[in-house]
């Protein structure tokens, strides 16, 4: 069996950095340590945190509840009202929110407040969204389709800053900004997409074009995960989503003799090596 793995398959930059800050935190044991919301998209990594006693806050009221401890940002990034709800409720925090989101961040709350309207491009519901929208000053939208991008060439406004969800899929980006540059606004577009995810994205396509089978790990919430997957099987029909090895239906690969494997950017190296192994053993 020809196994073909990604290189740029498993945590990238932002993720590690986070990880990393978590467990040193935790090891570091002073105070109780809390990831406002879950550090990263992958029940593993979070369940062994756990075991070392680090909490997931989820919701805004469970982090106003709280009395003591240190807070984890994770690599998501927040809206600037949690860094306000923090110093007011005196609560020690360290911040990993990933540097290429925090540009983001900046450009956003910069230029709302030179009057334009911001749009965001993805998921108005991932995390990394709603902590754009949050520092931007007055209203952003958020266009995740096309059909979206249409309907807000009706709306009245003339200056935009279009940015993008460090993790959506470049061609989909450029699509919608295509759509945007149809009514002649002043506008400044920014591709915010990170070089990670478009590396992950462009390799995961190459592959999946050269394989009979591909194999793509990563938690089930993973937005970047799903996007690979969406990449790998318009390219190759047998495209299959695992988050571990016990996912895997060996099955399934009992005549191929070539298979891809990628993984996102929450997946830990331990399991896409797992993963390797047994498709290099047992297939
Ligand atoms: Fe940061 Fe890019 Fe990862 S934005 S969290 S390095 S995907």
């Amino acid at each position: 069996m020809e196994v073909k793995v990604a290189k740029s398959a498993g945590f990238c930059f932002g993720v590690k950095r986070a990880v990393e800050k978590v467990y040193e935190q935790a090891s570091l044991a002073k105070k109780t340590v809390y990831t406002y919301g879950p550090i990263i998209h992958n029940e593993e990594v979070v369940a062994d945190l756990e075991s070392k006693g680090v909490q997931v806050i989820q919701t805004e009221k469970e982090l106003y509840n709280l009395k003591e401890g240190t807070i984890i940002i994770r690599s998501h990034g927040v809206g600037r009202h949690i860094y306000e709800l923090l110093k007011q409720l005196k609560l020690e925090y360290v911040d990993a929110t990933c540097p290429f989101v925090q540009k983001i961040h900046r450009i956003v709350e910069r230029e709302s407040k030179n009057g334009r309207h911001i749009v965001i491009i993805g998921d108005a519901s991932h995390p990394e969204v709603e902590g754009i929208k949050g520092w931007c000053n007055g209203n952003a939208t958020v266009l995740a389709n096309a059909n979206e991008a249409e309907s807000f060439l009706k709306q009245p406004f003339k200056k935009l800053c279009i940015v993008s969800q460090t993790t959506f899929n470049y061609n989909n980006f450029q699509e919608l900004v295509d759509i945007l540059c149809k009514k002649r606004y002043d506008k400044l577009v920014l591709n915010t997409i990170c070089n990670a995810t478009e590396v992950r994205q462009t390799e995961a396509g190459t592959i999946a074009k050269e394989v009979e089978a591909m194999i793509v790990i990563g938690g089930k919430h993973s937005s970047n995960t799903q996007k690979l997957f969406e990449i790998c099987k318009k390219e190759c029909k047998n495209t299959y989503y695992i988050q571990t090895l016990v996912d895997l239906d060996s099955d399934r690969f009992r005549s191929i003799r070539c298979v891809g494997i990628t993984a996102g950017a929450s997946t830990p190296n331990n399991i896409i090596e797992e993963v390797q192994k047994h498709v290099r053993i047992e297939f």
